[in-house]
């Protein structure tokens, strides 16, 4: 059976002044029905574009190379009907920000009857009594109440649960979930988290699931993707990406995180500053960064390490790491890169 999502080499560039600006690069993935993918990496490193390009919204003249498959069908040859469909009812998604995402003049009753009564063509009291359902189903109490409200009258987590009960509202069978708790507190965080697990529990949707926190991420999804300037770097179970890191770039974000049992002075940051992939040189993007570098990591050393299996893994992109970089102890290691 093949994967509900399948992206192969998808190289995204945007204009920028009349220039195209590669800002995704060869990223190839694939998830199965009901699966969780992790997306991580720093600010800017195409987290967000990589679900723009999959929901195929992005700005006019991008030029978007490679294939995006869902269920087997070609996104990016979709015509209109189609594509509305797709969007209406496969995939869904969930941003960081809900409050910019909804209509500060129209109550959360028509934006959650909106969908249900373009898409579904529903009667408006059909409407409104499946809204209420779906806001007591993500855990809003008096859903009356609240379907008369203005989104500024909503707190941030309630107004994330809206949004939640929106996305899940079509039964999609993938939901796109972009950073969805980094603007909450971390109570409320927690509480939107579980409703997102449960949905996605009960409805047997897959998630493709966005954050720049490896330990969010590592808890929430089976397995991890790490992104860098564009292109991605690492994949593995997401247990296992945690304990072995295989690319230098993965170990480092490993060790700058926190953990509860182990007290340091100071966490070991990642020295310089992401690149863009624009900016990024032709070999290893985190050759700058990295504390492994040599010579033969410049032009044609495009470095991934891909431990799932799932995706056909090209020749160039096999090794985390040349084979003669030395592996010091806790890092990245040659020898459990598969080859
Ligand atoms: N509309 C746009 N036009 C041109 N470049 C863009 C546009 N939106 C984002 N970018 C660039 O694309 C790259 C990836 O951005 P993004 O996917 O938003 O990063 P992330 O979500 O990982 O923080 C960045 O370098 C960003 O500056
Ligand atoms: S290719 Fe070289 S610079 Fe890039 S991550 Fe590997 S060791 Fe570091
Ligand atoms: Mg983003």
């Amino acid at each position: 059976m093949n994967a509900l999502l399948e992206v192969e080499d998808l190289t995204v560039r945007l204009p920028v002044a009349g220039e195209p600006r590669t800002v995704l690069r060869d990223v190839s993935f694939s998830l199965d029905r009901g699966g969780t993918l992790g997306l991580v990496g720093e600010s800017g490193s195409g987290k967000s574009m990589t679900v723009r390009t999959l929901a195929r919204l992005l700005p006019d003249g991008a030029d978007v190379r490679g294939t995006v498959r869902f269920d087997g069908a070609d996104v990016f040859a979709l015509r209109a009907g189609a594509l509305r469909s797709y969007r209406a009812k496969d995939v869904a998604m969930i941003f960081q920000d809900a409050r910019a995402h909804t209509n500060p003049v129209r109550t959360v009753g028509d934006f959650l009857t909106e969908a249900l009564r373009v898409n579904d063509r529903m009667p408006k009291p059909a409407a409104r009594k499946r809204a209420r359902d779906l806001l007591a189903e993500v855990g809003i109490t008096d859903p009356e109440r609240r379907l008369r409200q203005y989104p500024h009258e909503l707190s941030g987590g309630l107004l994330q649960r809206v949004m939640i009960a929106a996305a899940v509202a079509a039964r999609p069978r993938l939901v796109l979930a972009d950073e969805p708790t980094t603007a909450l507190d971390v109570t409320t965080q927690a509480e939107v988290m579980a409703i997102l697990r449960r949905m996605r529990r009960e409805y047997g949707m897959a998630m493709l699931f966005i954050t720049h926190d490896l330990e969010l991420a590592g808890a929430v999804c089976d397995e991890t993707m790490v992104l860098y300037a564009g292109r991605t770097v690492e994949r593995q179970a997401s247990k296992r990406l945690h304990a072995d890191p295989l690319h230098p770039y993965t170990a480092a974000l490993v060790r700058a995180r926190p953990e509860i049992d182990r007290r340091v002075e100071r966490l070991p940051a990642i020295s310089g500053h992401p690149t863009t992939a624009y900016e990024a040189p032709d070999g290893c993007a985190f050759a700058p960064r990295c504390r492994f570098a040599e010579e033969e990591c410049g032009a044609g050393c495009r470095p991934a390490a891909d431990r799932t299996g799932a995706d056909p893994v090209r020749p160039d992109a096999r090794t985390a790491r040349p084979a003669a970089a030395a592996a010091p102890a806790g890092t990245a290691s040659t020898e459990e890169v598969p080859r």
